[in-house]
C-alpha cells in the first residue's frame, strides 16, 4: 500500500492512490456479479442514449473516464476529452486502447476542468456523484460540468428513495455511498443553470442507480 498520508487530496478528499493494477482492472473487478454485469450494461445503454441525443459531430466530456469503459461509444463522436483525477487510471486508459487523434485522454479534477465555456455539447459523468459528501461539493461539480458544457449534462447519483436503503437503514447494515433524494439534486441542478429533461429509471424501486439527463437553461 503506498503511504499517501502527506500527500494532497482533491476536491472530494481522494488521495491519488489507485495503484495501477487495480486501475487496470477496474471494471473487470466492479462488474464480476449478475447484479453489477446488468447495472453496466444499464449504464451503458445510457450512454448510447445520451450520446445519441448529440450525435457523431459532437464535442463529449467523460469525467471521471476511469479506465474507460464507455471508451467504445464515446470515441465515435468528432471530439472526445476523456479525464480523470486519477494518473492511473488515465495510464490504464492509454494501454487499454489505441487512442484516436478525436481524443484527449487528459488527468483532471472535476470541481476544475482544463477546458474553456461552453466547448462540448455534452459532458457526461458516471459514478462519482455517490461519492461526494456535502451540497457544496455537488454544486461545485454540477457547475463545472455545466460551465463546458453547451448543452447537456448527464451524470448518475445513488437516489435515497428506493428499497435497497431503506432495507439497509432499517437493518442498520454498512452504508457506502452517499444516498440523496431526487429533489436534492434537483435543487442543485437549478442552482447549477440545469433543467432535467429525462431520467433513468423513472422510479427507483430495487437499486439506487439513477440517472439523469440535464440541459442548459
Ligand atoms: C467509480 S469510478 C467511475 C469511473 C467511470 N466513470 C465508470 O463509470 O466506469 C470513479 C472514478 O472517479 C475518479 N475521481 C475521483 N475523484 C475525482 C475528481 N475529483 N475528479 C475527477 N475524477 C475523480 C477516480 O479516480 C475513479 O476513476
Amino acid at each position: 500500500m503506498p503511504d499517501n498520508s502527506s500527500r494532497p487530496s482533491n476536491s472530494l478528499g481522494l488521495v491519488n492512490s489507485a495503484d495501477f493494477d487495480t486501475a487496470k482492472n477496474y471494471d473487470q473487478n466492479r462488474f464480476a456479479s449478475r447484479r453489477m454485469k446488468k447495472l453496466d450494461e444499464f449504464e451503458r445503454q445510457f450512454a448510447r442514449y445520451v450520446y445519441t441525443l448529440v450525435g457523431d459531430d459532437a464535442a463529449v466530456l467523460d469525467v471521471p473516464c476511469g479506465n474507460g469503459r464507455f471508451y467504445d461509444i464515446f470515441s465515435q463522436a468528432k471530439h472526445v476529452t476523456m479525464a480523470d483525477y486519477s494518473e492511473n487510471m488515465v495510464k490504464a486508459c492509454r494501454e487499454r486502447y489505441a487512442i484516436g487523434t478525436n481524443v484527449d485522454l487528459i488527468q483532471a479534477d472535476i470541481t476544475s476542468l482544463p477546458l474553456v465555456d461552453c466547448s462540448v455539447d455534452l459532458s457526461f459523468c458516471m459514478r462519482l456523484f455517490h461519492h461526494m459528501k456535502t451540497d457544496e461539493i455537488r454544486l461545485a461539480a454540477m457547475k463545472e460540468l455545466a460551465r463546458v458544457s453547451r448543452k447537456y449534462v448527464a451524470l448518475s447519483f445513488y437516489n435515497s428513495h428506493c428499497l435497497r436503503y431503506f432495507r439497509k437503514t432499517l437493518l442498520g447494515k454498512k452504508i457506502s455511498g452517499v444516498y440523496i433524494p431526487f429533489m436534492q439534486l434537483l435543487k442543485l441542478a437549478d442552482a447549477a443553470g440545469l433543467e432535467c429533461v429525462s431520467r433513468r429509471p423513472q422510479l427507483n424501486i430495487v437499486e439506487q442507480q439513477c440517472m439523469v439527463v440535464f440541459k442548459k437553461k
